[in-house]
């Protein structure tokens, strides 16, 4: 089988291969959550333990894997067990003390605080759980059941998130001490739903807090969209860490837009648009594996600056979920304009994956930028959650693409 598939992937057409990608993904993302040995509730970033030794529960991964595992669980409730122990392991670990309390940016697979140095405090981390728990909460709510286990664990991280976000944290790439666009989105759209859950359960005062805060957020995020550069910057006011970041380009500006759906910068904003266009211009010119003339679409990195190759800091890499967030940005675009072209930019960078990929369907966090092969940790669970987002994404616009055609023609 794998023999076959390693050389038949390549020849495969673009769709069969998503569609066989899909099983290969969950498959390999199910495989990480609570792994034999690790705590229940565990998301591991990778099963890879050494160069880089990512055999950890992050915060922020595990967030934004739980939000993937939840819209699974929707259509296949073998996934809920992980939800209910993810749940659990997240308060064990809001009441376990950490050098920065609900900031720690990561665990051991056995709950303990991981204590050596580190960037933190990530205060990107409970405003991306609070995230993903309350959309849990609304489904469960809709469903008529009790969320009562799961409440504290969202207003604990909501509190935090309202009482913090004012201070400076290190960056969701764990370098840079400062005020983060994608930190900052994620705490808004932790608030601004936050505050309409706390009304649901009749907590009028969080729910003001919670409002009141998200206001102020809010204007403050403003500032990023940086007039002169037409780009909307990823960080403001350093403070502490890597400060080579010249471009203020970044990859985690759209991620972030992507991830919270906020209105605040949607998906259609121009600004939005221009920052994209400028990811891909100067991802385009910097990595030779992009002048490859048989190589569909492009390759995106978290940064142009970026030095990090997952074992040292000698090369900046593409990363498979910087690509397929390209992939499902067009594909967003595309179901909100019913466009057919948009529905095939976003294919020439799922095309860029499926060139890079492993043959038996695994993907890493890199893709090395000279020969294109996949590299740094194995695995990756939050590759595999970008890209079940952006497959979703293109069903949607296909979706979308044929409400449009038979309303065109009755
Ligand atoms: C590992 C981080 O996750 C990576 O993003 C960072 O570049 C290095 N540590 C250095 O802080
Ligand atoms: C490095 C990335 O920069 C960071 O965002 C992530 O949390 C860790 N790797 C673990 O995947």
């Amino acid at each position: 089988m794998l023999a076959n598939a390693a050389g038949a992937f390549r020849t495969m057409p673009l769709g069969d291969w998503m569609d066989w990608e899909k099983t290969v993904a969950e498959q390999r993302l199910r495989a990480n959550l609570s792994p034999s040995g690790t705590s229940r509730g565990v998301v591991i970033a990778s099963p890879q333990r050494e160069n880089p030794d990512y055999y950890f529960h992050w915060v922020r991964d595990a967030a934004l894997v739980m939000d993937v595992v939840l819209d699974l669980s929707l259509k296949d409730h073998s996934w809920e067990v992980f939800l209910h122990e993810f749940r659990d392991f997240s308060r064990a670990n809001q009441l376990t003390h950490a050098p920065t309390g609900l900031g720690e940016p990561k665990f051991h697979v056995d709950g303990a605080p991981f204590t050596g140095p580190w960037g933190r405090p990530q205060n990107d981390g409970p405003a991306l759980r609070a995230h993903a728990l309350i959309r849990w909460a609304h489904i469960k709510l809709s469903r008529g059941k009790e969320i009562s286990a799961l409440l504290p664990v969202i207003l604990t991280d909501l509190d935090y998130v309202s009482a913090h976000w004012r201070e400076p944290s290190f960056d969701v790439w764990e370098e840079e001490k400062a005020d983060h666009f994608f930190t900052r989105l994620s705490q808004w759209q932790a608030l601004s739903s936050g505050a309409a859950l706390a009304d649901l359960v009749g907590d009028s005062s969080r729910a003001f807090t919670y409002r009141l805060e998200a206001r102020h957020l809010g204007s403050e995020l403003q500032n990023f969209w940086n007039r002169s550069r037409n780009q909307l910057d990823v960080s403001r006011n350093h403070r502490e860490g890597l400060n080579y970041k010249h471009s203020q380009l970044d990859t985690a500006v759209l991620i972030a837009v992507l991830r919270t759906g906020s209105t605040l910068f949607a998906v259609q904003d121009p600004r939005v648009a221009s920052t994209v266009t400028k990811l891909e211009n100067v991802f385009h010119e910097i990595y030779p594996i992009n002048h490859r003339a048989e190589a569909p679409g492009l390759a995106l990195g978290r940064y142009p600056e970026d030095k990090y190759s997952g074992s040292g800091f000698e090369q900046g890499n593409p990363w498979v979920l910087c690509t397929l967030a390209a992939a499902e940005y067009y594909y967003k675009l595309a179901s909100l304009r019913s466009s057919p072209a948009l529905i095939e930019k976003g294919d020439q960078y799922m095309a860029r994956v499926k060139y890079h990929a492993n043959p038996d369907g695994s993907l890493s966090e890199q893709m090395d930028r000279h020969s294109g092969f996949m590299t740094s940790a194995r695995d990756l669970t939050w590759s595999y959650a970008a890209f079940l987002t952006a497959y979703s994404a293109r069903a949607e616009a296909r979706r979308a693409l044929l409400v449009r055609h038979s309303k065109e023609k009755p």
